[in-house]
């Protein structure tokens, strides 16, 4: 399989080097598998990490090998790695322990019906609540990076959208004072890396073009890789097995079934590196963001081990060791 895992029209920023790297996606495109390779790359880097999945179903089961975080609490599923779900609900009723002490008070709130009302209604309240946690979490100065993946139902932009709404809505007071504060930190190129997961396939690149152009273009927030999950790469051409289909094999009639078999899955698997290759020009040519390509491993059962393997393959390009500066010589083993 060939290792070509990057597509780079500029000099690489490592997305490691900023303090929160969010990666938006449609669903099931493979955010969870690059945001944990992403932290595995960084923890090996010594790096303290903190994953944070906005998927309230995914606090109960193992995401990418990694163990559940059923509670609030982030949980050390590897040393240095952290992993927590945050959900906006349980964000918000966070945030107003902090400012209604008083429990009997706090419980009448939880409790009102204008209260479970205004929570189910109220539009973008539970993103706002859940990206305001996020920007807690890389404030406090626990983490040296904070990764967040995001949910399935791929409205990851919602998350985005919201501070710039209320930013904008609000302009005097706490709301505003809150949303500039996180909204600062999302348009900083310096701490802020809004990545993007894909796959090289008609529907998800159409949808992947308008995510990364509503990123640059509407947002203006940093942009930072475009991730093509799940690539083909076959090692032959269709002009390297056209011959060999051709060549007369007259063996027992079991055998040529079996080369048939053989010839049919290489013949799909060239399509389907064919159609990967072209969808991956299309989205170089039409977001103009770096590609940093992750091959399709077959699997019957994808587990932790194949995503540290990705996290390997992606490794020099997300990470690249430190360049030497010029006129300095390396140091002597
Ligand atoms: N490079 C790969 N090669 C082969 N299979 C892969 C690869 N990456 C992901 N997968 C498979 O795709 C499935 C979905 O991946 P993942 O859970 O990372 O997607 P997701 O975008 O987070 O999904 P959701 O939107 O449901 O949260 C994985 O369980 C795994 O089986
Ligand atoms: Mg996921």
């Amino acid at each position: 399989m060939k290792r070509r895992t990057e597509d780079a029209a500029t000099e690489p920023a490592s997305p490691l080097e900023r303090r929160l790297v969010f990666l938006a996606g449609k669903g099931g495109v493979g955010k969870s598998t690059v945001a944990t390779a992403l932290a595995l790359v960084a923890v090996r880097r010594r790096k303290r990490v903190l994953l944070l999945g906005l998927d309230s179903d995914d606090r109960g089961r193992d995401v990418a090998g990694l163990r559940p975080a059923p509670g609030a609490e982030p949980v050390e599923v590897l040393p240095g790695l952290f992993r927590q779900n945050v959900e906006g609900r349980a964000a918000l009723e966070e945030y107003l322990r902090l400012v209604v002490p008083v429990r009997r008070v706090l419980q009448a709130v939880f409790d009102s019906r204008v209260y479970q009302y205004f929570v189910a209604a109220a539009p973008g309240l539970k993103e706002l609540m859940a990206i305001g946690k996020i920007w807690y979490e890389v404030d406090r100065g626990r983490w040296d990076l904070v990764i967040v993946d995001s949910p399935a139902t791929g409205h990851a932009l919602q998350y985005l959208r919201m501070p710039k709404a209320a930013y904008e809505t609000f302009t005097t007071g706490l709301v505003h004072r809150e949303a500039k504060r996180v909204w600062d930190l999302l348009r900083d190129p310096a701490s802020t890396a809004v990545s993007v997961v894909t796959v090289a396939e008609e529907l998800p690149v159409n949808e992947t073009v308008a995510i990364c152009r509503e990123i640059r273009e509407q947002l203006a927030l940093p942009p930072g890789c475009l991730f093509v999950n799940r690539v083909h790469a076959p090692d032959l051409s269709a002009a390297e097995l056209g011959p060999a289909a051709a060549r007369p094999r007259g063996g027992r009639p079991a055998d040529e079934a079996l080369c048939r078999a053989a010839l049919a899955a290489a013949e799909e698997e060239i399509a389907w590196g064919a159609l990967n290759e072209s969808y991956g020009r299309r989205l170089a040519a039409e977001t103009g963001w770096r590609l940093v390509k992750l091959p399709f491993l077959f699997r019957e059962e994808f587990g932790f081990g194949d995503v540290e393997a990705l996290s390997r393959l992606i490794e020099p390009v997300v990470a690249p060791a430190a360049k030497p500066r010029p006129g300095r010589e390396e140091p002597q083993r």
